[in-house]
């Protein structure tokens, strides 16, 4: 099955949705942009317009037994599959297509029509409530991973809504927050994944957010909904508010908000109307949302495969294996794991969440699963013959201070061979609504692990939990083994992992800090008074470790095997580019170990040299490769111009500049294996945009604008003229060149006046130039 487009071959659909707007009343047409109830959409029965069935999501269906009822608790059973930060820990768009797939047939079993999911926010502060539900703090990898899902689920005739629509990054005031960011960083970091999501795979809709986004509410900003979601990324789908989000509807539908999510009562319905009546509200603007919701609509009854025999209790196994690939090792010194029957006899299996397992988060994506495994039954039975497992509980989920545990368990970790201690986040520690206050896991879990390490040196940390914790006793255990939160099915996958029948291939989607004070966003969060301000600008996730120097807990991208990886050769396919044309990087990865095992490519990019201020390293590309021991596999990526670009907030543009850029390939964020230099030749013009408060220098780094400079100050060059050389050989000092040009009748005495700045400026308007990084050089000493 394909993915859904919705403009693509829909000409008959065009036209039966024109006939059936053009029938409405003015009062259906208002009625359909806002939901019937909590979770479907409003129905036209006069006009045979069906209701869709919207269910959340994302690692799940959450449906609620019917339409108008909350669904918390008394919620069907579906699949629970690990949340997003696990997920994405995977790397592997193959694998969350295919969690995509599953999702849609379980929608599809249980009548739903639209999946809440995926949520691609960037996790810009590690204390983010919802970190768990999202993927990354990179805009590239969350984007290509929520595309992928999108696809799946999409595949099975089932849409998706991608959240939340935009520069949601925190929970407190929610409703309300101001996400105070500047343009630069809303492209770069916060806009990208949802452009690489919908560019991608055209999710039928999108849920605009509740939070403000530089003072205007995402339900009611025409800039995103309209100019850059419609406009620029040519989204084709329709937009739904979060649950109670929208404050203003007409404001909304002005700004190309199509449905109000839930049905809240008629009043605004009725505000709505009375707009239209009194000329507030163009009908037009109305007609072409309602248009759209219509076409979403039937399209997506026409993919409902109701009554056929469909199950959602099939996907256990799937779950698990997903799991699999998602675990992250950490660390593992001597190579404590594998766990193999001659290296151990006695396991010491430590900690309450192996015998009652925390796989999900709490909110609304909470999934009643189908089944729910844990890992002392499963190493039990499926590893434990020809070793002895005993457990012990070692601390107490219900009450944080209890310590009264801990000898038990260091007792049984003194008598066995090896240790595994599950440890990690309650579930109240992690919460849609709540953001975390620290990143500490409870002191009984930290005491419990550091006890047990005194006394067993193989100690391995097993920990559970949905976004980065410190870990005070790391330098103590030999093993860390990062689960996340694994879904119903995820004990299986954490034993096969620990066991060695799978091995290990997950790699951080997120930085680990040593502490909090080393986060980026540390000094603004959660904001103050309603506003977060951005601060820390694009330096969000690793682009901040590497700007600051940072040595972090484990860096963004890393994650180990029980098999080891070697690159070579690193070739491009041209040293010299445009930003047209496509770069080739070819690179071999070998498994140089004994076992098969999955390697993450991870490709990044450095500017040697820019106008604007960048970070060290740009996450471009990523693939995880299958090897056997001793295979080699050749791996291509394709670069091209916007891989090269930063967002100009003056000019509203991505701009590639001309020059060196250095292409790395990397096994980490902090372990680049290869890499090689290529130039790239901007084939871009873009506009000198001169206004009173352009700066000399930027006139003077300019051919065409220096000429012009020269015209109207010839006087004032020539005094910094050397002897015999020529005007462009000028000898300016910097401090000149940092005037504006509404200085410059004062610094040149008025050798040029206001009237001619004012002609200047005109004149320097059709100037445009191709965008390389310039260096004025300045006189050194100048004596005035
Ligand atoms: C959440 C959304 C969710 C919606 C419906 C909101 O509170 O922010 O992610 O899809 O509720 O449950």
């Amino acid at each position: 099955m394909t993915t859904f487009g919705l403009r693509a071959q829909n000409n008959e659909l065009e036209k039966k949705v024109n006939d059936l707007v053009s029938k409405m009343t003015l009062e259906e047409k208002v009625s359909l942009c806002s939901g019937r109830d909590d979770w479907s959409s409003q129905p036209i029965e006069r006009l045979d317009i069906p209701w869709i069935w919207m269910a959340d999501g994302p690692h799940g269906l959450r449906r609620a037994p019917a339409t108008n009822k909350a669904g918390y608790g008394d919620q069907h059973p579906a699949t629970c599959f690990p949340t997003a930060s696990a997920l994405s820990a995977s790397w592997d768009v193959d694998l969350i297509y295919k969690v995509g797939q599953a999702l849609g047939e379980e929608c599809q079993a249980l009548g739903v029509n639209v999946l809440l999911g995926p949520g691609v926010n960037i996790k810009r502060s590690v204390l983010g409530g919802r970190n768990f539900e999202y993927f990354s703090e990179d805009p590239v990898l969350s984007g290509e991973l929520g595309a992928a899902y999108i696809n799946g689920v999409q595949s099975q005739g089932v849409g998706t809504s991608l959240k939340h629509f935009t520069a949601n990054n925190v929970e407190t005031m929610r409703m309300f927050m101001n996400s105070d960011v500047d343009m630069r960083t809303l492209h770069e970091i916060y806009l990208t994944p949802f452009e690489i999501a919908v560019k991608k795979a055209q999710p039928w809709t999108v849920m605009a957010c509740y939070n403000r986004v530089q003072g205007v509410y995402g339900t009611q900003s025409p800039y995103l909904l309209t100019r850059i979601l419609k406009e620029e990324w040519g989204f084709e789908g329709i937009v739904v508010s979060d649950w109670f989000a929208v404050i203003d509807r007409v404001e909304a539908l002005k700004a190309g908000m199509h449905i109000e999510m839930p049905h809240v009562s008629n009043v605004n319905d009725e505000i709505v109307l009375k707009a239209v009546q009194d000329g507030d509200l163009d009908e037009a603007i109305l007609d072409k949302l309602v248009k759209e919701i219509v076409m979403v609509v039937l399209k997506a009854k026409s993919l409902d495969r109701e009554g056929v025999d469909q199950k959602v209790d099939e996907h256990h196994q799937f779950a698990r294996e997903v799991h699999g690939q998602a675990i992250t090792l950490l660390k593992n010194d001597n190579a404590v794991l594998p766990i193999s029957d001659d290296k151990y006899k006695k396991i010491a299996v430590i900690g309450q969440f192996a015998s009652d397992p925390r796989y999900q988060g709490n909110g609304s994506s909470e999934v009643k699963p189908t089944q729910l495994d844990n890992v002392l039954d499963i190493i039990k039975a499926e590893y434990g013959k020809g070793v002895k497992v005993k457990y012990a509980q070692g601390y107490n989920l219900k009450d944080d201070d209890d310590y009264t545990m801990i000898d038990e368990a260091v007792k049984l970790a003194q008598e066995s061979d090896i240790a595994l201690v599950f440890a990690g986040l309650p579930l109240h520690y992690e919460s849609e609504g709540i953001d975390r206050k620290h990143i500490d896991m409870p002191a009984a879990h930290n005491k419990l692990m550091a006890e047990v390490a005194k006394v067993q040196a193989n100690t391995v940390a097993v920990l559970t939990n949905g976004s980065a914790v410190a870990m005070p006793w790391i330098n103590e255990v030999p093993a860390v083994v990062e689960t996340w939160l694994g879904g119903q099915a995820g004990a299986g996958a954490v034993a096969d992992v620990l066991f060695g029948a799978v091995n290990p291939s997950g790699k951080l989607a997120e930085t680990f800090p040593v502490k909090l004070a080393d986060t980026p966003a540390s000094f603004n969060f959660p904001g103050e008074q309603g506003n977060v301000i951005y601060g820390e600008r694009i330096f969000v996730g690793y682009r901040y470790y590497d700007e600051k120097q940072i040595e972090p807990l484990f860096p963004f991208g890393h994650g180990l095997s029980y098999t080891s990886f070697e690159y070579s050769d690193i070739r491009v396919s041209a040293k010299k580019v445009t930003d047209k044309d496509v770069l080739e990087v070819r690179v071999k990865v070998a498994n140089t170990g004994a076992v098969a095992g999955k390697e993450i490519v991870q490709l990044y990019i450095s500017d040697a040299e820019s106008t604007l201020q960048r970070p060290e390293k740009e996450l471009k590309r990523f693939v995880k490769v299958e090897l056997q021991p001793g295979e080699t596999k050749e791996l291509s990526f394709e670069l091209s111009g916007r891989d090269y670009s930063y967002y100009d907030a003056k000019r509203d543009m991505w701009i590639a500049e001309s020059g060196d850029f250095t292409v790395m390939v990397a096994a980490s964020s902090r372990d680049i294996r290869l890499k090689e230099t290529i130039e790239l030749e901007s084939t871009q013009q873009v506009p000198l945009m001169a206004d009173k408060y352009t700066f000399a220098k930027e006139l003077w780094d300019n051919p065409d604008a220096r000429e012009l400079l020269k015209e109207y100050m010839p006087n004032w060059i020539k005094g910094w003229t050397p002897e015999g050389k020529s005007m462009d050989e000028a000898n300016i000092p910097g401090f000149f060149m940092e005037h504006p040009m509404i200085k410059f009748p004062y610094i040149t005495h008025n050798e040029i006046t206001h009237e001619e700045v004012d002609e200047l400026i005109e004149r320097c308007k059709s100037i445009t130039y191709t965008p390389g990084y310039k260096t004025f050089k300045e006189v050194e000493n100048v004596s005035f």
